[in-house]
C-alpha cells in the first residue's frame, strides 16, 4: 500500500490511530471520552456519529487517553494486519486500565462485529463491544458497564443510516468533510469481510444528505466527500411531498452539486460493474463535481476477477475506463489492487501490471491478499500463494504505480490549476497546501491576502513524487 497525505480522500488505512477531539458537549456530565479510529473513511465518519451520540449525553472528548473515563477504539477487519494493530493498541490501553480500574474500554466497528462476544473472552480488559449499526445504544450500554456488567450489541440492521444524527466534525480543517450516503454492502467479493461486518446495503434519504451538505456549506465548509462502499448502487425511493420519487447516484450528485458552485463534491467508492454513463455525464456537467474516480480493479485478469466474484471482466473494466476518458477527458482515476490472490499465476499477475500500463492510475492502494475468516474465498479457495511471492508481486505493482503517479503529476507541470486551500503545509509554515480537482496535493508559498477555504489558481512549475509545487497566480 502506498503512503497517503493526511486527509487523502480514498479508502485507506493510513490515517489509522488518529485521536479525535470534539467541541464542548451540550450539557457536560464531567466524563471524558477518547476515540481512536482505524480503517476506511467510513469508520472515521462513524466515529463522528458516535461522538455526536455521546456528546448529547454530556461527554466531553479528549485527545489524551490517559485522562479519559471511556476509551473507544473504532476497528477495521479488512486485513489481518489491521486487526493485529488494534490488538497491540488494546494491550497499551490495558496498562492504563491497570492504573485506573474504572476506565471503560470499548471496541466498536468491524472487528466488534466480526468477533462479537469472543472479544470479551479473548481480551479481558474490554468492557463493551458494539457493532456499526448499534451506536444509538451506546449510552445504555455504557450504563450497563457502569453497573458492573460487560455489555455487547452487534445487531446489524436493514434500515439504520443514522440519517437524523448530525455528526460532530472531529479533528477537521473546517473546510472538507465526509458525508455517509449509504451503509453496508450487497456485493459478495470473495475476499472481503465487509458484507459480514457492515451488513446489507441501505441508502440514506437524499433530503438529509443535501441538508447536511447545505449545513456544512453554511458553516464555511467548501468540500464534501460522499461515502459508501459502492456509491453507484445508491438507490432511494420515497415521497417528496405528494410525489413519489426515485433517486439514483447521478440524481444525488446533481442535488448536492446544485447547493453552490463554490462547494466541491467528491465521492468514493465506485464499482466498475455499476458506474453508469449517466454518472459520468453528471460529473462532466457540473464544474464543482471533482474529476476524480476511485475505481478499484483488484486484478487485471478475467479468471482471477471471476474467482474474486467481481462480476466484470478485464475488457469490461477497460471499456469503463475508455468511457471515463471519453466523457471526462481530464478525469483522475485511482485503484485498489490485491497481489497474490488464490491460485494467481505469474501470467495473471502480468495482466494486472499491463492493466496498470493501460490506465496509468493517478493513485493506487495496493495490498497482499490476506485471507479473512468466513469469506467466500476462505471457505472455497486455498490461500496458496507463498508470502514471499505475494510480496514480490506487490513490490512490482508498487513500482508500476509510482511510475503512473509520476506520469500523471507531470501532466500538470507548466499548467495553472484551481486549488482549494486547505491550510498550512505540513513541511513549512511559509507554505499553503490544497488539492486540485483531480485530488493532487499542491504546495505553494503563502500570501497575506489568501486564507484557508479559498480557491486560488496556482501555476505549477515542478513536482515531487507525490506533490505539485507552484505559485499563486490568481484568486
Ligand atoms: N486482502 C487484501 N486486501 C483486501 N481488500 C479487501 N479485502 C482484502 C483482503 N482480504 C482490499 C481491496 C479493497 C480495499 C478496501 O481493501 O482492494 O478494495
Ligand atoms: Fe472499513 Fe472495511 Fe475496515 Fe470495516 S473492514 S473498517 S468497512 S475497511
Amino acid at each position: 500500500m502506498i503512503d497517503l497525505q493526511p486527509g487523502d480522500k480514498t479508502h485507506d488505512e493510513t490515517r489509522q490511530g488518529e485521536a479525535l477531539i470534539v467541541d464542548a458537549p451540550k450539557a457536560a456530565n464531567g466524563k471524558k471520552l477518547y476515540i481512536e479510529s482505524y480503517g476506511c473513511q467510513m469508520n472515521f465518519a462513524d466515529s463522528e456519529i458516535v461522538a455526536s451520540i455521546l456528546s448529547d449525553k454530556g461527554f466531553e472528548t479528549t485527545g489524551d487517553y490517559s485522562e479519559a473515563d471511556v476509551v473507544f477504539i473504532n476497528t477495521c477487519s479488512i486485513r489481518e494486519n489491521a486487526e493485529q494493530r488494534v490488538r497491540n493498541r488494546l494491550s497499551q490501553f490495558g496498562a492504563v486500565k491497570r492504573r485506573n480500574p474504572n476506565l471503560i474500554v470499548g471496541v466498536l466497528g468491524c472487528m466488534a462485529e466480526r468477533l462479537k462476544s469472543k472479544f470479551l473472552d479473548e481480551e479481558k480488559l474490554v468492557d463493551v463491544v458494539v457493532g456499526p449499526d448499534a451506536y444509538r445504544e451506546l449510552p445504555q450500554l455504557l450504563g450497563e458497564v457502569e453497573s458492573g456488567q460487560k455489555a455487547i450489541n452487534v445487531l446489524l440492521s436493514r434500515e439504520e443510516t443514522y440519517a437524523d444524527i448530525s455528526p460532530v466534525r472531529l479533528n477537521g480543517n473546517g473546510i472538507t468533510a465526509f458525508i455517509s450516503i449509504m451503509r453496508g454492502c450487497d456485493n459478495m467479493c470473495s475476499f472481503c469481510v465487509v458484507p459480514f461486518t457492515r451488513g446489507r446495503e441501505r441508502s440514506r434519504d437524499p433530503f438529509s444528505i443535501v441538508a447536511e451538505a447545505q449545513d456544512l456549506f453554511n458553516r464555511g465548509y467548501k468540500e464534501v466527500t460522499l461515502l459508501g462502499q459502492n456509491v453507484d448502487s445508491y438507490k432511494w425511493r420515497g415521497m417528496d411531498g405528494e410525489e413519489e420519487i426515485a433517486v439514483n447516484f447521478a440524481g444525488l450528485l446533481e442535488r448536492v452539486a446544485l447547493i453552490s458552485p463554490e462547494l466541491r463534491i467528491r465521492f468514493s467508492t465506485s464499482h466498475p460493474k455499476d458506474i453508469t454513463d449517466e454518472v459520468l455525464y453528471t460529473i462532466a456537467k457540473y464544474d464543482n463535481i471533482c474529476n476524480y474516480i476511485h475505481l478499484p480493479v483488484q486484478s487485471g485478469n478475467t479468471r482471477i476477477l471471476e474467482l474474486m466474484n467481481r462480476t466484470y471482466t478485464r475488457e469490461w473494466y477497460m471499456e469503463r475506463v475508455d468511457a471515463i476518458r471519453r466523457i471526462i477527458p481530464d478525469c483522475a482515476i485511482s485503484t485498489d489492487i490485491i497481489a497474490g490472490f488464490c491460485t494467481e499465476t505469474e501470467e495473471e499477475h502480468q495482466d494486472t501490471l499491463s492493466m496498470m500500463d493501460y490506465v496509468k492510475y493517478d493513485y493506487g492502494f495496493m495490498f497482499c491478499y490476506s485471507e479473512r475468516p468466513g469469506t467466500l474465498a476462505a471457505r472455497k479457495l486455498e490461500d496458496d500463494i507463498p508470502e514471499e511471492v505475494k510480496k514480490r508481486r506487490l513490490s512490482e505493482i508498487l513500482a508500476k504505480q509510482q511510475q503512473g503517479s509520476h506520469y500523471r503529476l507531470q501532466q500538470f507541470v507548466g499548467k495553472t490549476v484551481k486549488v482549494l486551500v486547505e491550510g498550512v503545509s505540513k513541511k513549512s509554515d511559509l507554505d499553503y497546501c490544497g488539492r486540485n480537482d483531480q485530488n493532487a496535493m499542491v504546495v505553494f508559498p503563502k500570501t497575506a491576502d489568501v486564507k484557508a477555504g479559498q480557491y486560488v489558481d496556482v501555476y505549477v512549475d515542478k513536482c515531487t513524487s507525490a506533490t505539485l509545487l507552484g505559485t499563486i497566480v490568481n484568486h
